[in-house]
């Protein structure tokens, strides 16, 4: 976009230096954009902005060595737009360095050399974004952002170990995302009150979850995906009274108590690839609101009816379970998917399907099925079943019958005997050619 802008593109040379102020820009190329086109200059001053145009809404890009900015080196400009420091060899931010820029919107800090961020860094700023990534930050000073507001911050890929408390004062933080850091630690009330909505975790060294830290009445995602916690106790989450979005992808979870998600209001819970061998039976009561719960490879042995929402999806692939017993999906009269693909299912009771009456999509893929009794399904309707990859070798009785109510089926890479592959391949060609049917008419309709 901004290239489209270069019209008008003039190189000048600025000198702007007073002999006591320590020079922050030192023969830096400095390009600016603004509504009318843009201006490279290169150029030598303490202050930004006697190097920029007197245009309305100037975007500025900095490029070239900027190892300090020293007090008031960002000061003052009422037409600074956006900065891009991004890049510079930036090892300090000296306290007081911006201010007084009404205009600013976003800030590029990303790819330095930053270790502490100290007290009164950030004091005052008003921006929508703030980019923080890639440096080598391994410290907050307390009142390092203070009376400051954004809508995003992203600190990801630097060293932090901790977030204290104080840091955020007095501020108001929509998103902020701290991936990659090495955080073990984040203090009591430290992220509270600022109105985080958003808060990316993945990447870090947690190892709880404690309800005074994670103490957010507004937050709505949160995301600790690749941490190291180990356990969930009742009452985690109790200070997180909006959350919608979890995930806790690649934890060290072993089990899944009562008294942690029942009665949220999360739609997406994800609790894959953590170690998890039991779920207590009311986990996940009253979760009303819940379209998706992912506990995908982990070590359940056992099928428990955990959907408690007739719109959820449940997806717990790649686990150990070996059975799906009588009665198994007895909560509701209709389901919505269900992804059981990569267990060690062998049996299926004939009384599994009992109570039920609808499944939109039911994944038995990549299990050890080896006999599919012809009374399985009963009268029950699935939209999609997958059988692919099992043990079947054949299935007594008429196909078109056994599952009249299924609309498409799978059943490829199973060691059909020879007399009953043809069955299948035929079945399987009808089904194919009713489903199209099926298709053109709902498209035509
Ligand atoms: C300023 O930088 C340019 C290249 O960016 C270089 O050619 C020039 O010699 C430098 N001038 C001084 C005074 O360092
Ligand atoms: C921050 O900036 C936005 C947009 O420029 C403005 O609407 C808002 O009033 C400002 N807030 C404060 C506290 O200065
Ligand atoms: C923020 O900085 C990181 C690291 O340089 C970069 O990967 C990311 O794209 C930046 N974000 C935005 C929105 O520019
Ligand atoms: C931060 O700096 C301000 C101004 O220099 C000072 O008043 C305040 O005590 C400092 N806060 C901390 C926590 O060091
Ligand atoms: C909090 O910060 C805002 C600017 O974001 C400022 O207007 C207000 O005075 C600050 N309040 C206190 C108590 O410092
Ligand atoms: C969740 O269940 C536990 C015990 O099983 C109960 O004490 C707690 O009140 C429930 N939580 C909510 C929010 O209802
Ligand atoms: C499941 O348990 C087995 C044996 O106890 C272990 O070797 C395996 O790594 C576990 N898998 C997961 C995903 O935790
Ligand atoms: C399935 O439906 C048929 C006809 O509607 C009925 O006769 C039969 O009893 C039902 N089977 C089961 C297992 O509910």
């Amino acid at each position: 976009m901004h290239s489209l802008l270069l019209n008008l593109v003039v190189r000048i040379c600025l000198f702007n230096v007073s002999n006591s102020d320590k020079i922050t820009f030192e023969n830096v190329t400095v390009r600016s954009y603004f509504y009318k086109g843009a201006l490279e200059t290169q150029a030598t001053s303490v202050n930004l902005k006697k190097i920029i145009p007197d245009e309305e809404k100037v975007r500025v890009d900095i490029t070239g060595g900027v190892p300090i900015l020293y007090e008031k080196s960002v000061f003052d400009i009422p037409n600074l737009n956006s900065l891009d420091l991004a890049d510079v060899g930036l090892e300090e931010i000296k306290p007081g360095a911006f201010g007084n820029l009404p205009l600013l919107d976003t800030l590029f800090l990303n790819r330095n050399n930053l270790t502490p961020i100290k007290n009164g860094t950030f004091t005052d700023l008003n921006v929508s974004y703030l980019n923080l990534s890639s440096n080598s930050i391994f410290l907050l000073q307390r009142g390092a952002f203070k009376n400051f507001k954004a809508d995003h911050v992203s600190l990801d890929k630097n060293k932090l170990t901790e977030i204290s408390s104080g840091v955020f004062e007095n501020v108001t933080l929509r998103s902020l995302s701290l991936t990659n850091n090495h955080l073990y630690i984040i203090a009591p009330k430290a992220l509270s009150a600022i109105g985080l909505t958003t808060l990316s975790l993945f990447g870090n060294k947690l190892e709880e979850i404690d309800p005074e830290a994670f103490d957010m009445q507004e937050l709505a995602l949160l995301d600790l995906n690749d941490n190291s916690i180990k356990l969930l106790r009742p009452g985690d989450l109790r200070n997180l009274i909006e959350l919608e979005v979890f995930s806790l992808e690649k934890n060290e979870l072993k089990e899944i108590p009562d008294g942690i998600f029942n009665n949220t209001k999360l739609t997406y819970l994800n609790l894959a690839a953590n170690h998890i061998v039991k779920i207590a039976s009311k986990a996940f009561d009253g979760m009303l609101a819940l379209t998706l719960l992912r506990i995908d490879s982990n070590n359940l042995t056992q099928w428990d009816d955990w959907l408690t929402s007739p719109f959820a999806s449940i997806s717990v692939r790649f686990n150990q379970i070996t059975e799906i017993p009588d009665e198994a999906f007895k909560n509701y009269f209709r389901l919505f998917n269900i992804n059981l693909q990569g267990n060690r299912i062998r049996k299926i009771s004939t009384k599994a399907f009992r109570k039920l009456e609808q499944i939109r999509y039911f994944n038995l893929a990549d299990n050890e099925i080896d006999n599919w009794d012809p009374d399985t399904l009963g009268n029950v309707s699935i939209v999609s079943l997958d059988l692919s990859e099992n043990r079947l070798k054949c299935i007594k009785g008429d196909l078109e019958t056994i599952f009249k109510n299924v609309q498409k089926i799978r059943l490829e890479n199973n060691p059909w005997k020879k007399e009953c592959a043809k069955k299948v391949e035929k079945f399987q060609k009808k089904k194919e050619a009713n489903t199209v049917v099926g298709w053109l008419a709902a498209i035509t309709i």
